[in-house]
């Protein structure tokens, strides 16, 4: 059941084209992450659904109803902003009071739900204080609490822990998911950060300049990224990239990349290559590992012998910097035994995970 459906949306600031042809159905019950660089338009399409900014062309519609003209108020939507937008000069209490007060709902209504969702984030002992006397984790807890107890049809987050520290970002966004887990309402989340994107995600949304690259699960996104710049923009450290040329011969297809012919006969092609196709083939620096004489399952073994240049240790990992013909490659290795720089190692390409791209259109193959 379509619960968002955003049809050919276009947004321009002047000669400024900030969202261009966007259209994206979401089903009731989707966390939606969406994902870009900065200035990518994620804040603004977040804006556009819940009516706090005009679209230039195209319709957005909530529950099966046309809201493209209806004021932000009578969309049923809950927004939590980085910035907490709390008022200042009212206690926790009546921040959390105010939307429903001002829908003139029942004081004796809203006060046990107020409590009910303290209790449930935590914050029940800080009803009373003004958010001036709150860390910035407890205030995004309160303008969460907020959001909640309207029980709206539709979250919408933008960018909510990036004002917190690593920590209390990793234990807000768990939270985040056990609440999305209990309470089943749809929500639009932006973040810039990959580890929040792939974990809270039912569905990504990367975009790039006002357009979407491509919409999926995480694990699809991650895996089998469409074009380039997906590739690139997820993983960290990022894909591996090796230009090269598509060899067809008696029947079989590899990618010669110079220092190597990688075997691609168990590449699953989107679109036939042809012989000589200038490509980039990508590789992310998990799948490549010190050979153990064991392919992973499902794939082929496929070694080179490589000289480290470089390592980089993680504290879970060595990054280790391989020199490959005339380019470099990253792989992820344990941290023990610490590879020796200029001492060839025998190296294991996991080929099940390549992702091999036309040079000229930047596109997946
Ligand atoms: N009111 C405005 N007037 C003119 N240009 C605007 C306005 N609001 C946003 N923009 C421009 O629209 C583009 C998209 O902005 P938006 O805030 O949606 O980006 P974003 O993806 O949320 O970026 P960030 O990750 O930095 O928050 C940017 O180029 C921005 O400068
Ligand atoms: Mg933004």
């Amino acid at each position: 059941m379509i619960d968002i459906r955003i049809s050919d949306c276009n947004k321009s600031y002047g000669t400024l084209k900030v969202l261009k042809n966007i259209d994206l159905e979401i089903e009731r019950g989707e966390f939606i992450v969406l994902l870009g660089p900065s200035g990518c338009g994620k804040s603004t399409l977040l804006h556009i659904v819940a009516g706090l900014d005009r679209l230039t062309s195209g319709t957005i519609e909530i529950g099966g109803r046309d809201v493209t003209d209806v004021e932000p108020k009578d969309r049923d939507i809950a927004m939590v902003f980085q910035s907490y937008a709390l008022y200042p000069t009212m206690s926790v209490r009546r921040n959390m009071e105010f939307g429903l007060r001002m829908r003139g709902k029942p004081l004796s209504e809203i006060r046990p739900l107020v409590e009910e969702k303290a209790r449930m984030l935590h914050i029940d002992h800080l009803l009373d204080r003004r958010p001036s006397q709150l860390s910035g984790g407890q205030r995004q807890r309160v303008a969460i609490g907020r959001a909640l107890v309207r029980d709206p049809k539709v979250f919408l987050f933008d960018e909510p822990l990036s004002n917190l520290d690593a920590k209390l970002r990793a234990s807000m966004r768990t939270e985040i998911k056990k609440l999305h887990q209990s309470l089943g309402t749809t929500a639009i989340y932006v973040t810039h950060d990959q580890l929040e994107a792939m974990t809270l995600a039912t569905r990504m949304v990367v975009m790039k300049a006002g357009e979407i690259q491509q919409v999926g699960k995480p694990e699809e996104v991650y895996h089998r990224p469409v074009n380039l710049f997906v590739a690139d923009f997820l993983g960290n450290p990022g894909m591996n990239f090796m230009r090269g040329q598509i060899r067809l011969d008696g029947g079989r297809v590899s990618a010669d990349v110079g220092a190597a012919m990688l075997p691609l006969d168990g590449y699953a092609f989107a679109m036939p290559p042809s012989d000589g196709q200038a490509v980039v083939v990508g590789l992310r620096p998990e799948s490549v590992q010190p050979a153990t004489g064991q392919a992973p399952a499902g794939s082929e073994p496929f070694v080179l012998t490589l000289k480290p240049l470089l390592t980089e240790h993680t504290g879970s990992d060595n990054l280790v910097v391989l020199e490959m013909g005339d380019q470099e490659i990253v792989g992820k290795f344990p941290t023990d035994p610490p590879p020796k720089l200029g001492e060839p190692v025998t190296v294991g390409f996991d080929l099940s995970r390549l992702s091999v791209f036309d040079a000229a259109t930047e596109r997946r193959l």
